[in-house]
C-alpha cells in the first residue's frame, strides 16, 4: 500500500513510524515532512495547507490511504477534497474539525448538549468585553475564537491584564483575525489530563491517556508553548474518572457532533481538566495531540493502520484497539529562545536508539554538513519503560546523549505525575 501523512512535524514522524509496522505499507510520503524523518518517508515539501497541491499528490501517486495530521488543512477541508477524489483519509471533514477550528462553535455545542465545560461568554465588539469584564470575576481566561498556534489563550489575574488581552487580540490583532471574536471564561484550577480518541461517529474508542507540560519553564514557568513534553498514562485519570469522562462528555459529544449534521471521524482529542466539581472540557481537537501523540503511539500495541481504516469507513467498533501496560515519557527539546524568537539551521547529531529509547524528529532539515534545526520544537526523546519512573529517567538519560548545542528542554517532565503516584 501507499500512504501519505500530511504534516511535518514530531507527531507526523511518530505517525509514520507507528504505520510502517505494518507490512503490506510499501512506501510513506510525507506532505512537507522534514529532514529528520527522511529514513521513514519520502519527504515532498509540499505544504500542509496546500489542498490543491496535496490533491493533486494524492491523484499522481495512486495513494491508497492518506492521513492528515494538522489542524489547519483539517479545517481548510483537505479530507473532503481527497475523498471527492476518491481516497480514503483519516481525519475529520471540515464541517466537523470547526470543533477546534471555532472555539465560539465549541462552547455554543457544549452549552447546547449539557457538556460539562467553564462558563463563558463571547464578544465580536471590544467595548462591550471591556464593559463586561468591569465585574467579571478574576482570574478569568480570554481565548482568540480562531485557530492560533495553540498560543490564542491568555490567563489573566487581575483585571487591568484581562482588559489589555482582550485589546491585544480585538484591537491589535496579535492573533490576526482568530481575534475578532473572543470567549471570555470562567477560570478552573485541577489536574490536566489529555485524551485521544478513535472515533467513527458510531463510537468512541479512549487511548490511553497523558499529560502535556505546555509552559516553556521548568515547574510551569515562561511561556505557553505547543507542550514541552509529555507523559503517559496519566495518573490522575483513574477508572472512574474515565467511565464519567465517557458518560458525560465523550458520548455526548459524539451524539451532539452527529445531531448537528456534523459526525467526527478520525481523532477527537479532549483536553479535560479535573476540577473539584468534576472533569470540564478545556479545549477540543480535531487531530492527534503533539506532543501526546509521541507517547500515546509507541503503547499502542494494535496495528494503527487498521485502526486508521477502519475509523475512516465507519467499522471501528468491529476492531479491538489495545494498549500495553506500561508508561512512555517525551521530553522535547527546543531552539533557544523558543516559542518567542530562535535561530534555526543550527548543527546537531543524534544518537542511535538503545535501550534508552529513541527519537522522533519535529524540525531539521539535512544539509550537506548533516543534520540542522528547523524550527522551535526540533526533536522529541522518548523512552518506552515498565514504570512511568523508569521511562522519565531513561527519557533524560538519552536526551543527555544527544549533541545540539542551540537546544534547551524542560528538566522537570514527568515530575508532577511521578508526585501524584506516591
Ligand atoms: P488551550 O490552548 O485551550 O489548550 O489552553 C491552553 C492552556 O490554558 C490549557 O492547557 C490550560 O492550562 C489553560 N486554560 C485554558 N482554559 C482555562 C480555564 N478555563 N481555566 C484555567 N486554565 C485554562
Ligand atoms: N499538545 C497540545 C496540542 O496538541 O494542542
Amino acid at each position: 500500500m501507499k500512504l501519505m501523512v500530511v504534516g511535518g512535524g514530531g507527531r507526523e514522524h511518530a505517525i509514520i513510524k507507528k504505520l510502517k509496522e505494518n507490512p503490506a505499507v510499501e512506501v510513506i510520503y510525507a506532505l512537507p515532512g522534514n529532514g529528520g524523518m527522511a529514513d521513514d518517508a519520502v519527504c515532498t515539501g509540499i505544504g500542509a495547507k496546500d489542498i490543491a497541491a496535496i490533491t493533486a499528490f494524492a491523484k499522481e501517486n495512486a495513494i491508497d490511504f492518506a492521513v492528515v495530521a494538522p489542524d489547519d488543512p483539517l479545517v481548510l477541508g483537505a479530507v473532503d477534497a481527497l475523498e471527492e477524489i476518491g481516497i480514503p483519509a483519516f481525519g475529520p471533514r471540515a464541517n466537523a474539525a470547526i470543533i477546534e477550528g471555532s472555539k465560539v462553535f465549541s462552547k455554543n455545542l457544549m452549552k447546547k448538549y449539557g457538556i460539562p465545560t467553564a462558563s463563558y461568554e463571547v464578544f465580536d465588539n471590544m467595548e462591550k468585553a471591556l464593559a463586561y469584564l468591569e465585574t467579571a470575576p478574576i482570574p478569568t481566561v480570554i481565548k482568540a475564537d480562531g485557530l492560533a498556534l495553540g498560543k490564542g489563550v491568555i490567563i489573566a489575574q487581575t483585571r487591568e491584564e484581562a482588559m489589555d488581552a482582550v485589546r491585544s487580540m480585538m484591537e491589535d490583532k496579535i492573533f490576526g483575525a482568530s481575534g475578532s471574536r473572543v470567549v471570555i471564561e470562567e477560570f478552573l484550577t485541577g489536574p490536566e489530563v489529555s485524551v485521544l480518541s478513535f472515533t467513527d461517529g458510531n463510537v468512541v474508542v479512549p487511548m490511553i491517556s497523558s499529560m502535556d507540560h505546555k509552559r516553556a519553564g521548568d515547574n510551569d514557568t515562561g511561556l505557553n508553548t505547543g507542550g514541552m513534553g509529555t507523559i503517559a498514562p496519566n495518573p490522575y485519570y483513574t477508572e472512574d474518572v474515565a467511565k464519567l469522562c465517557m458518560d458525560t462528555i465523550f458520548l455526548p459529544t459524539i451524539n451532539a457532533m452527529n445531531a448537528e449534521g456534523r459526525t467526527f471521524k478520525g481523532c477527537l482529542y479532549f483536553g479535560l481538566m479535573l476540577t473539584p466539581k468534576g472533569p470540564r472540557v478545556i479545549e477540543y481537537n480535531c487531530r492527534f495531540g503533539d506532543p501526546e501523540t509521541q507517547v500515546v503511539l509507541p503503547l499502542l500495541e494494535t496495528d494503527l493502520l487498521t485502526v486508521m481504516m477502519a475509523t475512516a469507513n465507519g467499522t471501528l467498533s468491529e476492531v479491538p484497539v489495545k494498549f500495553s501496560n506500561k508508561a512512555a515519557c517525551c521530553v522535547i527539546v527546543a531552539s533557544k529562545g523558543y516559542p518567542v524568537k530562535y535561530e534555526s539551521g543550527c548543527p546537531m547529531t543524534l544518537p542511535a536508539d538503545d535501550e534508552n529509547g529513541f527519537i522522533y524528529v519535529a524540525g531539521a532539515k539535512k544539509t550537506e554538513n548533516g543534520l540542522v534545526s528547523a524550527g522551535g520544537r526540533v526533536l522529541g526523546v522518548v523512552s518506552v519503560a515498565d514504570t512511568l519512573q523508569e521511562a522519565v529517567k531513561a527519557a533524560y538519560a538519552k536526551t543527555e546523549t544527544v549533541d545540539f548545542a542551540n537546544g534547551f528542554y524542560r528538566h522537570d517532565i514527568g515530575a508532577r505525575a511521578l508526585a501524584a503516584l506516591k
